[in-house]
């Protein structure tokens, strides 16, 4: 990782989008498979019923776009949306919302199982980030983070840019972010340098077999990789895995207590309501 990307993931990359967020919908815009492709991502959660009764949390929410994709598949679901930018948080609560779904400012690896349990009234059901994991300083503790936010069977669908594995994925990356993408930013935004953060931040990312190793690393089963469909097939993928069940007892009972280590407390231990 260079210099310049770590100083980014240790803060500035939220400050940035602090100041993108006004445009971050117009730009988005620009990519027509995007929403289709974050509710394909949130589908291969492949949670029943509408997400009716399930607890699931949007983590590194950004403007919404990926709690829509949620809503949209899980309408049933409490929904609990988490961002680090206040730009970009506001620009999500600033939506119509219905009362199921809340966005709360926090950094994703300082949200504690107590605190989810205390927003969510139990541990998470699931867990989706969409463009959030690589953003992180340190991607293997975000994801031990997360498995400590699930239920015991609970799953975390990752929605991600991933194009380490394949040559031509990262031509195609390249030639996108400095045709369309950094042309683009920079013409709405004022500034480019989220922009070549994003294409750099993805050059140096893990590939698939990487990530699908440290979810496993962190102590999530049935990891797998699916991609998407369009320009995009090689470059955006959903990484999926869960947290294991719990193992019955002799006496066919689950050994289970709380479902998560260490929760006690339901006083929320970090992140402000936004709405
Ligand atoms: C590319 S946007 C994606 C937003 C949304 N998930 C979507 O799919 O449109 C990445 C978001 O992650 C947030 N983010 C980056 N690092 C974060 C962190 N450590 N904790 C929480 N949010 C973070 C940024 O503020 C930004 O809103």
């Amino acid at each position: 990782m260079t210099t310049s990307t770590a100083r980014m993931k240790t803060g500035a990359v939220t400050d940035e989008f602090d100041h993108a967020a006004d445009v971050y919908d117009r730009l988005v815009a620009a990519n027509p498979g995007y929403h289709r492709d974050l509710r394909r991502s949130a589908r291969r959660l492949g949670l029943p019923g509408q997400g009716e009764g399930l607890l699931l949390m949007d983590l590194g929410c950004g403007t919404g776009a990926s709690t829509a994709a949620l809503l949209h598949e899980y309408p049933k679901a409490r929904i609990v949306a988490v961002d680090a930018s206040e730009g970009m948080l506001r620009a999500a609560a600033a939506k119509e919302w219905p009362e199921n779904v809340t966005f709360h400012l926090a950094r994703a690896e300082d949200v504690t199982p107590e605190w989810a349990v205390g927003l969510l009234g139990g541990p998470a059901d699931a867990v989706f980030a969409a463009y959030l994991v690589r953003n992180v300083p340190d991607p293997s503790a975000l994801l031990k983070a997360v498995r400590a936010l699930l239920r015991p069977g609970g799953r975390l669908a990752l929605h991600e840019y991933s194009v380490a594995d394949s040559a031509s994925a990262r031509a195609v990356w390249t030639a996108v972010c400095w045709g369309v993408v950094v042309p683009a930013g920079r013409a709405l935004a004022g500034r480019a340098d989220l922009f070549r953060y994003l294409w750099r931040s993805v050059l140096e990312f893990d590939g698939r077999a990487a990530l699908l190793g440290r979810m496993r690393d962190a102590g999530l089963e049935s990891v797998a990789a699916a991609p998407m469909p369009g320009w995009q097939y090689g470059i955006t993928h959903t990484f999926v895995g869960r947290r294991a069940p719990e193992r019955r007892g002799s006496d066919g009972h689950g050994a289970r207590g709380s479902g998560s280590e260490g929760r006690g407390s339901t006083e929320p231990g970090a992140g402000t309501e936004v709405r």
